[in-house]
């Protein structure tokens, strides 16, 4: 019978190349810096993002959590959206470990822009709290996948660094910006302090983020890692795993792409489903459901009896997320679903 999961592109699991890669990886105790995969993983993706170090981190949480303290001292500002992932689903833990509070800004489609942010700097005056970084996520979660302006990153890069501001970026899918815009990674990431990328959506790796930064920068979030209970031992065969991933996921990530923008093509020609197709930019579909006709609950069970499965995604919305476990008779299978449910 035919699964089709698309509630979340963490669904993926190893395939068997990449479990056999994870087999054969030559591994050493990675707190000491004795793991060669590790440290393969580390530099190769000091490489590609044109920074100077990088490390591995146990998952994206981690990556941005570890980031945001090495950046800050307790009792400053962190400037997001407030749709960004650190500020909705990272437990809280920008105020319970590094001491920051978060300031959201509301952005459009997850972008906020040089004038919000600098329209909320905080003066030089004893009351108030010091801004001490600004966040940007690209791709958007919770917009839809949405690609970050690469202008307007120009735009608060500059703004960033005439303040003396760290810029940091949740890049936990910024493959598949990199893959939709054709933007490379060095292009993207010279302009942030630090980047944190994960290994464990689309690039279908069980377990692994990357953070990179100045060697300095590094130096002090291989600190805040350990701190954090994020040193791991013969972690090789979870860096073996990031490796094959570069080599046999990245050109994957089109693929993806293609099937969200045909689902959600499909779809939003369907009466009761309103999906603004603009927002379907790389692996991600949110749509919102007419519920006078059919609940989101009420779809999400039908979906289920069908065996396809999303998430409400708040309100009206819901998500489908299109990754290395689904292929196109997947999706030609769940629009046929949903022409069935919403005829
Ligand atoms: C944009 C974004 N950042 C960070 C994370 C956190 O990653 P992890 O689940 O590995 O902690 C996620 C997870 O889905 C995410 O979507």
């Amino acid at each position: 019978m035919r699964n089709v999961d698309l509630r979340s592109d963490t669904l993926t699991k190893p395939t068997a190349g990449m479990r056999a890669t994870m087999m054969d990886a030559a591994v050493g105790d990675d707190v000491f810096g004795e793991d060669p995969t590790i440290n393969e993983l580390q530099e190769r993706v000091a490489a590609l993002t044109g920074m100077e170090a990088a490390l591995f981190v146990t998952s994206g949480t981690q990556g941005n959590q570890v980031c945001l303290n090495a950046h800050t001292s307790p009792g400053q500002e962190a400037i997001l959206d407030i749709n960004s992932h650190i500020f909705n689903y990272e437990s809280g833990s920008p105020a319970m470990l590094a001491g920051v509070q978060l300031h959201p800004l509301h952005g459009q489609h997850g972008v906020i822009t040089v004038e919000q942010i600098s329209a909320i700097i905080r003066p030089d005056d004893d009351h108030y709290p010091q801004t001490g970084i600004i966040c940007l996520e690209n791709t958007h979660n919770r917009a839809g996948g949405t690609i970050y302006p690469f202008s307007e990153i120009e735009r608060i890069s500059a703004f960033a660094k005439s303040r003396q501001l760290p810029l940091h970026l949740d890049g936990a899918r910024l493959w598949n910006a990199v893959v939709a815009s054709g933007i490379s990674l060095k292009q993207y990431c010279q302009y942030f302090d630090s980047v944190s990328l994960c290994f464990s959506k689309g690039m279908g790796a069980p377990v692994g983020s990357v953070v990179a930064g100045t060697a300095a920068f590094i130096k002090r979030a291989h600190f805040y890692r350990k701190a954090y209970g994020g040193g791991v031992r013969q972690g090789g065969i979870l860096a073996a795993a990031c490796l094959h991933a570069l080599d046999n996921h990245l050109p994957l990530l089109e693929a993806d792409h293609d099937r969200a923008r045909h689902f959600g093509a499909a779809i939003a020609e369907l009466p009761g489903i309103t999906l603004d197709l603009s927002t379907v930019q790389t692996n991600i579909v949110i749509f919102e459901v007419d519920q006078t006709r059919v609940t989101v609950d009420e779809l999400i069970a039908k979906l289920a009896e069908n065996s396809i499965h999303m998430f409400g995604f708040g309100g009206s919305r819901v998500r489908a997320v299109t990754h290395l476990g689904v292929n196109d008779e997947d999706i030609d299978y769940a629009i046929s679903v949903f022409q069935k449910i919403f005829k």
